[in-house]
């Protein structure tokens, strides 16, 4: 059993609003905080959005979208997450911030409470670092955007990562309405290791010239029954973003067949990042 009642997570952006979100609908008390009180705002909104999204859809009644928001505490206080019996990080993909925060965490945190990062790529042996004797309960939990909507959680055991914990978040995982699969710590896991390279490639794909980038994620979608094809897909995820896993890879794997492709980085460069700044490899209203 995951023994988990009380759930803290760490940023109330993309990811780890949708992470607080799912906890909260699964019966979870979940405190979500935030330095930036604005973004814990505009969480909120967005939740209350989708609450009342699934209660117009009949996917919710009104008394559990009731009981889901009861669940749910905004933060900016990081006290606040101190007695939860797991600690999801979802901030941003810089190692050196993130060890920061897990520091911090490691001596106020019970001996019970599981430390989990939502990175995408960045080793968790190497985050598990920052939390001395408590690497036995420090683990990836690698969930997909949109989080409300994509089933699986990537679970990544770092060489430290007691089997307990595992099964705890493995059974935590499914407590949440997800599926689970467990993964061992290589950068980009498994999924960002199959998952960039093809979108890179689709990349090298449209600067060579083999087809237009409609045309390319046409072929992708029709061809091979995925929802988004590559390169709408980097644009949801963010170029910046893309750019970063691929070169995690380059440097974890050791390997230059990891590089991100010139066009992408000069994307990247010309502030063009997606869905996120309404410009990527194709512009958005
Ligand atoms: N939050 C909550 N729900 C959302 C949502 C969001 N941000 N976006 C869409 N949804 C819901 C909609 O409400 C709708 O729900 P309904 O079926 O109850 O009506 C359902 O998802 C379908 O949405 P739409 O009809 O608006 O649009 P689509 O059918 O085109 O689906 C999509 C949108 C779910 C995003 C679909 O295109 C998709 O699955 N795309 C692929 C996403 C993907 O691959 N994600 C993984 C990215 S990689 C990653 O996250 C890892 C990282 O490490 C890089």
């Amino acid at each position: 059993m995951h023994g988990v009642e009380r759930v803290g997570v760490i940023g109330s952006g993309q990811m780890g609003g949708g992470i607080a979100q799912v906890a909260a609908q699964n019966g979870f008390a979940t405190v979500v905080y935030d330095l930036d009180s604005a973004a814990l705002g505009r969480c909120k909104s967005l939740h209350d959005k989708l609450f009342n999204r699934a209660v117009e859809k009949g996917k919710m009644s009104a008394e559990q979208v009731r009981d889901a928001q009861g669940r749910l505490t905004y933060s900016d206080r990081i006290a606040d997450i101190h007695g939860s019996d797991i600690v999801i990080e979802a901030v941003v993909e810089k190692a050196s911030v993130k060890k920061d925060i897990f520091k911090g965490l490691a001596g106020a945190v019970s001996d019970r409470t599981i430390l989990a990062s939502n990175t995408s790529s960045i080793s968790i042996t190497d985050l598990a670092t920052s939390v001395g004797d408590k690497a036995d309960r420090f683990i990836g939990m690698h969930f997909f955007n949109p989080v409300p909507v994509m089933k699986l959680v990537e679970v990544i055991n770092g060489l430290a990562t007691s089997k307990e914990t595992t099964e705890r978040v493995l059974a935590l995982s499914t407590a949440m309405g997800k599926t689970a699969v467990p993964a061992n710590d290589r950068a980009g896991f498994v999924s960002n290791r199959i998952l960039m390279p093809m979108i890179n490639e689709a990349f090298y794909t449209w600067m060579e010239g083999v087809a237009e980038p409609e045309h390319i994620d046409e072929i992708m979608k029709l061809g091979m029954a995925h929802p988004m094809g590559p390169l709408r897909l980097a644009d949801f995820i963010g170029l910046d973003t893309c750019v970063h896993i691929m070169e995690v890879m380059a440097e974890g794997l050791n390997n230059p067949r990891y590089r991100a492709c010139p066009l992408l980085k000069q994307l990247v460069v010309a502030g063009r990042l997606g869905d996120k700044t309404k410009h990527g490899v194709f512009k958005y209203e």
